[in-house]
């Protein structure tokens, strides 16, 4: 081995070591090229060693040599390396491409629930009128669901309210009204009372178009000195136009109900044909909503309100039936069922 032998073979091995890195495509095959060729096994490193049994004179040439292979090879590699990252990053951006053009996924959105839609928008016309919001337990006790709205234990009224029983004390309330007597009681005498309560009341019925055994109703109470029936009939007048439009009016037939006294069943005029007549309305030109009245005597002297000082209306709505009425669906059961395709109908709001 001489200075000349090692040149040529630095040569040869540069030249090499540059066309192999031309064939490198991946950080794996380049790390295999720095291990051939710059790794401590390599050709250089090899005759690096070599340099020892060189001639005085010939060795700082051959180190210096030697060094400047390594460092054109250090160089090439460093190179290849920023093409190498350059060419995956383009790859990347390639296969990754976001098109920003393209509309967002939209994620479902939910809607108010009909029934609840009913509620919300009768809770905002009363609030308009000075009443405030009560919700009550729907487990009740006999107490206020029956006996203290004038219903004893033996009253035939009670057979049109059945109900599933927990005890022979504790009920789920078959109406709203027991709120009235709650509320009074616990206004302890001041006034004026006035409150409407919506929430859920169950019957013992068969379900089927009209008919569900759980069901939605709002009562509303007002009670203060000198309330007539006249308030009764403005008020209902008041609801009747700000939830079906300017149009409407009321009717107050007799009635009875054991907890009012006079009892009035009120009619809305038909929304269908506007009172002239319709199967909607069977031919009658109103359509029944509610039951209402003035606050049973019993009820207010039960409750702590003299009833030689003080009058009050009540009434009480089913919710269904004014949703079925104002959305025109048919079969109050497609409340309860989920169906998108009906839900979907309502204004989307979250
Ligand atoms: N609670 C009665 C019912 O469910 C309705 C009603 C409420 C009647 C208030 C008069 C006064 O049928």
């Amino acid at each position: 081995m001489d200075l000349q032998m090692l040149t040529d073979a630095l040569k040869t091995l540069e030249q090499g070591a540059m066309n192999q890195l031309k064939q490198v495509q991946n950080e794996a095959e380049l790390e295999q090229w720095r291990v051939a060729y710059l790794g401590k096994k390599s050709a250089v490193s090899t005759l690096s060693r070599q340099v020892g049994s060189l001639g005085d004179s010939e060795r700082p040439l051959a180190g210096e040599r030697i060094n400047k292979t390594r460092q054109a090879l250090q160089e090439a590699l460093a190179t290849a390396k920023g093409t190498l990252e350059e060419s995956l990053l383009l790859r990347r951006l390639e296969t990754q491409r976001v098109d920003i053009t393209l509309p967002g996924r939209r994620h479902p959105r939910g809607a108010i629930h009909p029934i609840s839609r009913i509620i919300h928008e009768i809770e905002e016309v009363f609030l308009g009128m000075g009443y405030t919001i009560a919700e009550g337990p729907e487990v009740e006790l006999d107490a206020f669901n029956f006996e203290k709205l004038n219903i004893p234990k033996d009253h035939p009224a009670r057979d049109m309210q059945d109900t599933f029983y927990l005890t022979d004390n504790l009920l789920m309330r078959t109406h709203t009204s027991p709120m009235q007597v709650r509320t009074m009681e616990k206004m302890a005498g001041a006034s004026p009372v006035k409150v409407i309560v919506p929430g859920r009341v169950y019957r013992r019925d068969e379900d089927d178009a009209t008919h569900s055994h759980a069901f939605h109703q709002i009562e509303g109470l007002a009670v203060d000195k000198g309330i007539r029936m006249s308030d009764l009939k403005g008020t209902l007048e008041e609801f009747a136009v700000a939830v079906f439009g300017p149009q409407q009016a009321v009717r107050l037939r007799p009635s009875f109900f054991p907890f009012t006294e006079p009892s009035a069943e009120v009619d809305l005029r038909c929304i269908a044909c506007g009172g002239s007549g319709c199967r909607m309305c069977k031919e009658t030109g109103w359509i029944e909503i509610l039951g209402a009245g003035m606050v049973h005597p019993h009820v207010l002297d039960g409750v702590g309100y003299d009833s030689r000082i003080f009058s009050g209306f009540a009434f009480g709505m089913g919710v269904e039936r004014i949703a079925l009425l104002k959305y025109g669906i048919e079969d109050i059961r497609m409340l309860y069922q989920n169906d998108l395709r009906l839900l979907e109908q309502f204004e989307r709001i979250f």
